[in-house]
């Protein structure tokens, strides 16, 4: 009996160290979510979304999903707090992932292969950001295995397309009355990995400008020499923007401003020619140029400052120049107020959120801008408070690059961080006057 039941015992300590099958922990539970295949430019939301709402029921959780755009489901887990007076909290992580180039993948990125030596789990995903999707449930598992109850209510939102800029999921589950409803008093999102023992939390995302500019000027032979051709009033621009994009950088190569505290503006490309049915007519010069660049602008930046620039110096119309700026965000709240979470003593859930991270041991880096765009503008543009945190330390930063990957440790690590914030959240009586 005894050694049957040792036989037993082995072989099941056999499976869960190999993750075959049967095995159910929250790293196999994590592997499992990691192997959907969700990559653009065809993500496979349908499977995903069964999976989570069998995790989130077997808890006890409700779960909704509401479609904005057909095929672009939007799932909502939800934890009833013992007092729906005080405004909800929001853990809202993302669906899909971006494109693996598999052939350059030491593993297959959708098999969530696990080393046997040092447990890293590589997957496409795998920090970006299927961990909190996963973390955030198993936090809860645990919290309510401790018998722990909410005050507060708590919606974890996974959503589809913050990839592909978020237009079909959270712009619109932001702006739909569902959204309203939820009356969300705080929101976390994804954050980044630091290689270093701090962990990262971000009050901002820039915001990106699509500028295009374009010259006009007299075309003539390629052999004349004369002012005012289209190429030399888009180089006049070209030199002008590339002088303001080293002002900038200077910033940060003194170090004195972080990469995503400085206005960014990158040249994307240029157009001009004159056709030819074998490419370029080589004895012309052309009579319009174009140039794009990719600007990213954070949070303090002034827009209506940055516009004047454009207009009167970078495009300007005595230069016979022209220009577009498709803004993709805003700068600014509807109190004109820049659109960021503070981190100091005039947003309480700052402190609620800064002594959780800590009771677990942990400690937080200097609150950073991200230098990119996450889906959290479209919640902080409606004035609630969001901070972007994905508890990864020691820990390489990878998200859209091969060989993603997250070790395991620092997997289950960010669980025990998840469960002291959620149960610090979710339990602070807040102040009257909430201050979002
Ligand atoms: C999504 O994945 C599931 C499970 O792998 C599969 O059954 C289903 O056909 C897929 N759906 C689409 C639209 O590819
Ligand atoms: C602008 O275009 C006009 C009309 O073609 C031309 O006369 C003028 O010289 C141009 N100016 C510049 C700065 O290119
Ligand atoms: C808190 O930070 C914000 C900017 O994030 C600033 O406007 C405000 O003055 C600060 N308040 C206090 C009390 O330090
Ligand atoms: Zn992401």
């Amino acid at each position: 009996m005894a050694t049957q039941f040792l036989l037993v015992l082995s072989v099941m300590l056999l499976i869960q160290s190999h993750g075959g099958k049967g095995d159910d922990t929250p790293i196999s539970r994590f592997q499992q979510y990691l192997r959907f295949k969700t990559a653009h430019p065809n993500p496979n939301y349908s499977a995903p979304i069964s999976f989570l709402v069998e995790q989130a029921e077997s808890m006890g959780l409700t779960t909704r999903t509401i479609e904005y755009v057909r095929g672009k489901p939007v799932l909502l887990v939800t934890w009833l707090g013992s007092n729906p007076k005080l405004p909800f909290i929001l853990l809202n992580s993302h669906l899909d992932s971006v494109p693996a180039e598999a052939d350059k993948w030491i593993h297959p990125p959708f098999s969530a292969h696990r080393t046997s030596d040092a447990g890293l789990i590589y997957a496409r995903g795998s920090q970006d950001d299927k961990c909190i999707g996963v973390q955030y449930l198993e936090s809860i598992r645990n919290l309510k295995s401790r018998a722990f109850l909410p005050l507060r209510t708590l919606h974890i939102s996974y959503v589809p397309d913050e990839e592909i800029g978020g237009f079909d999921g959270m712009a619109k589950f932001a702006a739909s009355s569902d959204f309203r409803e939820l009356n969300v008093g705080f929101a976390m999102d994804e954050g980044q990995a630091n290689p270093g023992d701090d962990f990262r939390v971000f009050f901002a995302d820039r915001t990106p400008w699509e500028l295009v500019i374009r010259a006009h000027g007299i075309p003539g032979h390629g052999a004349k020499l004369y002012d005012n051709g289209a190429m030399e009033n888009l180089m006049k621009s070209v030199e002008l923007i590339s002088k303001f994009r080293d002002s900038q950088f200077d910033f940060v190569k003194a170090g004195k401003a972080a990469n995503s505290e400085v206005i960014s503006v990158n040249p994307v490309y240029l157009k001009a020619r004159t056709p030819s049915n074998t490419g370029f007519v080589m004895n012309m010069q052309p009579s319009e140029a174009e140039a794009g660049y990719d600007l990213r602008l954070p949070p303090m930046a002034d827009p209506d400052l940055m516009k004047k620039r454009i207009a009167q110096e970078w495009a300007p119309s005595i230069r016979n120049m022209t220009y577009t700026i498709k803004e993709k965000g805003k700068l600014r709240d509807h109190l004109g107020r820049p659109i960021m979470t503070a981190t100091n003593g005039s947003n309480p859930w700052w402190a609620v959120f800064k002594q959780a991270v800590e009771a677990t041991g942990g400690k937080l880096a200097k609150p950073e801008i991200l230098a990119s765009t996450t889906d959290a503008r479209y919640i902080r543009t409606l004035g609630i408070p969001l901070l972007g945190f994905s508890p990864m330390i020691n820990t390489p930063i990878l998200l859209h690059d091969h060989n993603e990957f997250l070790k395991d440790t620092v997997f289950l690590k960010g669980i025990e961080v998840y469960e002291s914030v959620i149960s610090s959240l979710s339990s602070f009586e807040g102040v009257s006057a909430q201050m979002i």
